[in-house]
């Protein structure tokens, strides 16, 4: 017979690899203008870390929609920046995972690519 504590494991696991699921999906990134290289870098981090949980085109998931959306609550980039940097809620801090200079060229690309194709 299982033991109940395997069987919670293996609960715990099912779980997570469904929220996962849930998380990822979708087609690729719009692409960014070939010319803006902060922009290429941008995409390329995007589609890494923030389009799982904010939808490859930005049209949210388990995260909000970003697309069109950010210039709008976020006038001033330093705030939008802020927030990728620390977290907020359920929104990981990315101050270890990414460089401040990687960080703005995500910013830019959600706010200058995503919610204008
Ligand atoms: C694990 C899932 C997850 C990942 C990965 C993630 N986010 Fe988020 N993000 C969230 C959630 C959930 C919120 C809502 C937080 C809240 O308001 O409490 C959020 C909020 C935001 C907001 C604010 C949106 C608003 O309407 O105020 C921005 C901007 C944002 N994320 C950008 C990014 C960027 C850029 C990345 C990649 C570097 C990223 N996120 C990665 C889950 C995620």
């Amino acid at each position: 017979m299982r033991s109940p504590r395997i069987l919670a494991a293996g609960l715990t696991l099912v779980a997570s690899v469904t929220l996962v699921a849930a998380c990822s999906g979708g087609t690729s990134t719009p692409a960014a203008p070939a010319d803006d290289a902060g922009l290429v870098q941008g995409q390329q981090i995007y589609s890494q870390n923030c389009a799982s949980c904010h939808g490859a085109s930005g049209q949210g998931g388990f995260g909000p929609k970003l697309a069109g959306t950010v210039t709008v609550k976020y006038p001033n980039i330093d705030d939008q920046i802020a927030l990728i940097t620390n977290g907020k809620g359920a929104m990981p801090a990315y101050s270890k995972k990414l460089s401040a200079e990687q960080i703005t060229s995500v910013v830019r690309y959600t706010r200058e690519v995503l919610g204008t194709n």
